[in-house]
């Protein structure tokens, strides 16, 4: 029975050497998957959500045992797992494993991800359904401006993705804002059970649509719970001396004036009111909107409504619910002609 527990805890602290087909290698330790063990070692491996369900992660496995976390997820075709195709982000190596992939030179990570003990602190709520989370780790809070970290929660076994809402800091606060998802797993934890002090899990930092340094204006673009990385880019531009002559508008849609919120309840932003154009849009068409005098409509329509003629000259950041970010790239690609460097989005899947 000894000789049992001492192998499985031999095999859990166990590295696993990736190999890829087309040269190289990279270490995965301790129960990785394969997409944050290549991030840590600093090799470019294309993704976008670590949920399994926007398939940017599809590698092909050559050789080697894999368990697969979510067998279900969307990002996968059935044929594509036929072919031998999985998902970076959901397979745990099981011993050393071959596996080929295109690098993509732009998800080498500037931070590489590491995982932390978390310890929350405190919540409050912005909207009737969106509250901020703050938590801290011992040392430095090290990410870009609209990037996020996989939290997991007391009691789950699963990991969620988050997004910071702040800045940067040596104090090693992370904070986000997240919306109650009735029946869900992970909300209903934060929501309900998370007590001051309480110890989580926390990854990162990770996504690539990270504030850029392009001296052009910034258009952020959020939806419903979309909001923290926007805010965190917000931040950040305010905060670079280089973009101080940078025009920043921050779009916001809810679908009823309650889900919406103003900028005073950001007393770091409120000082910037003149610089920082703030639009918050309802998309509901009800006579329970009489009283509501701001935009109306999609929040893609508002944008190309009200961004008149400075979509050329204008880097975009959206977040959100993927029919939200889908639109607007429509719109951007399609109707705007912009290119798709200058758009940087993550769906939350
Ligand atoms: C890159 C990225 C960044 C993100 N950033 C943020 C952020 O900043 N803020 C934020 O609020 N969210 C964010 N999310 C979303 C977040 O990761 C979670 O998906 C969300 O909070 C829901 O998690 P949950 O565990 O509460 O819900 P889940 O338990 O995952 O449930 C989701 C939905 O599925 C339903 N469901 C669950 N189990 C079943 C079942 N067995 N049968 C039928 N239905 C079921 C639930 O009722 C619920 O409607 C992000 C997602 C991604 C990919
Ligand atoms: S499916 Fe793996 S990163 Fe989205």
């Amino acid at each position: 029975m000894q000789a049992e527990q001492s192998s499985s805890a031999l095999l859990d602290l166990a590295v696993h050497a990736i190999t890829r087909k087309e040269g190289g290698s990279f270490p995965c330790e301790q129960g990785d998957t394969i997409l944050s063990g290549a991030l840590r070692a600093g090799v470019g491996m294309a993704y976008e959500c670590n949920a399994g369900e926007c398939g940017s992660c599809k590698v092909t496995l050559v050789s080697g045992e894999v368990h697969d976390l979510k067998p279900e997820a969307g990002g996968l075709r059935p044929r594509e797992r036929e072919r031998g195709k999985i998902l970076a982000c959901q397979c745990v190596p099981q011993g050393p494993c071959t596996v080929s992939f295109r690098e993509d030179a732009e998800a080498v990570p500037r931070i590489s991800p590491a995982i932390r003990q978390a310890w929350f602190v405190r919540s409050e709520p912005i909207t009737h359904d969106i509250w901020e989370f703050t938590f801290q780790t011992s040392g430095s809070a090290e990410f870009l401006p609209g990037q996020y970290a996989l939290l997991k929660l007391p009691g789950m076994s699963e990991r969620r993705s988050y997004s910071m809402s702040n800045l940067p800091n040596s104090d090693g606060i992370w904070q986000f804002q997240i919306r109650r998802v009735p029946g869900g797993a992970a909300t209903g934890i934060l929501f309900e059970r998370m007590a001051e002090g309480d110890v989580c899990t926390l990854d990162g930092p990770y996504s690539n649509a990270y504030l850029r340094d392009a001296t052009r204006g910034i258009v952020c673009i959020a939806g419903g719970s979309g909001l923290a990385p926007m805010l965190s880019i917000v931040r950040g531009a305010l905060a670079q001396p280089a973009l101080k002559d940078v025009d920043i508008h921050l779009f916001y849609g809810g679908r009823q004036p309650r889900d919406l919120f103003t900028l005073d309840r950001f007393v770091d932003l409120a000082p910037h009111a003149r610089r920082l154009n703030f639009i918050p849009a309802v998309s509901c068409e009800d006579d329970a909107l009489d009283g509501w005098s701001g935009e109306r409509g999609y929040i893609h329509d508002c944008v190309g409504r009200l961004m008149g003629d400075r979509f050329q000259n204008s880097e975009f950041y959206m977040a959100g619910p993927p029919p939200m970010v889908e639109a607007v790239r429509r719109l951007l690609i399609l109707e705007k002609g912009v290119a798709t460097e200058r758009i940087h989005y993550d769906r939350f899947f």
